[in-house]
């Protein structure tokens, strides 16, 4: 199949890339594009053969549901049965913007959108290119992340293509996503949300407009209980090398890294702005940024240049996990292949 890219900078939904891109999705085709997330592989949402594809281009698993995109609360309000009134007061706060509600659903989405739950995920995106798309294709848009199932998630155009290129129908070439880690997701189907993924809005913020919130007891990774987002079950975002965690000082920290060339292996060292000036010219580091935000932002494609670059293994210092750093930790605990504490 030939794969179309569209390399777009205009957001009006007049465009005609925009308009080429969202009659594929209108003729059950699927199509990659951004968000302020990550990038996204979407599929008209109505249309069960359509949403297959998505499946069969990343070889993602049945039983695991997709997120319904669309561009507006009212469009929203079509796929469910019922919006508690903090969801109202989140919408507001949040919508558009890196926030999933899952709420029950109704038969407006084919079944295969919820993979046989009785619940749907449902996200406006506050990227403009997706707004555009969403708008002009008039239908909720089934969108995992658009890698193949396992990777890291794609947070430029150049991801999806390596991944994707020849096995989907089209490409929206948007630049760089801004946030670089998927939406939270929310339980919403109780009396108090449930964060199932932390994400692009913090519980801190969530508390603010919703007074309590809960966190799913499957996001500790110690814990055996089942995890309710069937996504996080899975050892996802790994990169192909092992990947190892590190705690402790900045000098710890470079002797193993020291030890670890002298035995002769090839490391890849992911760490931010700060810790990088520890290390001497011959080390193959590669920064993630001075802030929080930044090392959110860069974190996979840190994870994916690693891949390319013919390294034995990947050591990755831990950051704070405060604000979005929380969903800095759990995507890398997720990918990490074991802890290193000193
Ligand atoms: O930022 C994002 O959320 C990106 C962009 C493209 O919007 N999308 C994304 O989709 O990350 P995906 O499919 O990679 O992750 C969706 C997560 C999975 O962990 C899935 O199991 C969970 O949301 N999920 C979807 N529907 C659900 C439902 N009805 N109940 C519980 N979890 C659900
Ligand atoms: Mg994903």
């Amino acid at each position: 199949m030939h794969t179309k890219v569209w390399k777009i900078n205009s957001t009006n939904i007049l465009d005609k890339d925009i308009h080429e891109a969202a009659e594929m999705l209108r003729a059950g085709d699927v199509v990659g594009f951004p968000t302020e997330t990550v990038y996204g592989l979407g599929a008209d949402a109505t249309n069960e053969t359509a949403v297959r594809k998505i499946f069969e281009a990343k070889g993602r698993p049945q039983d695991n549901p997709l997120i319904a995109h669309v561009a507006s609360e009212e469009q929203l309000t079509e796929l469910v049965t019922f919006i508690p009134d903090y969801v109202y007061k989140l919408i507001e706060a949040f919508s558009p913007g890196p926030l999933t509600y899952i709420l029950p659903a109704n038969e407006y989405c084919a079944q295969n959108v919820k993979a046989g739950l009785s619940t749907i995920g449902v996200r406006i995106p506050s990227h403009p290119v997706a707004l555009a798309l969403l708008q002009t294709a008039g239908k909720p848009v089934a969108a995992p992340s658009a890698n193949v199932s396992g990777k890291p998630s794609p947070t430029s155009a150049k991801h999806v293509y390596d991944d994707l290129n020849g096995r989907i129908a089209g490409l929206i070439d948007g630049g760089q996503t801004g946030v670089g880690l998927e939406s939270t997701v929310i339980d919403c189907t109780g009396e108090i949300p449930v964060i199932l993924r932390p994400g692009g809005i913090t519980k801190e913020q969530l508390e603010l407009e919703a007074g309590a919130v809960m966190v799913d007891p499957g996001l500790a990774v110690s814990s055996v209980d089942r995890p309710k987002a069937p996504g996080m079950k899975y050892k996802h975002y790994a990169p192909e090398v092992p990947l190892y965690l590190f705690t402790g000082s900045n000098q710890a920290l470079k002797d193993l890294v020291d030890k670890e060339k002298q035995a002769g292996n090839r490391v890849g060292v992911l760490v931010s702005d700060q810790t990088a000036e520890i290390f001497t010219e011959d080390t193959h580091i590669h920064k993630l940024g001075g802030t929080i935000e930044e090392i959110a932002s860069s974190l996979y494609d840190g994870l994916r240049f690693f891949k390319q670059a013919n390294v034995d293994k990947i050591i990755c210092e831990t950051f704070t996990e405060k604000g979005i750093g929380q969903a800095v930790m759990n995507r890398l605990r997720k990918a990490a292949d074991s802890e290193i504490k000193k």
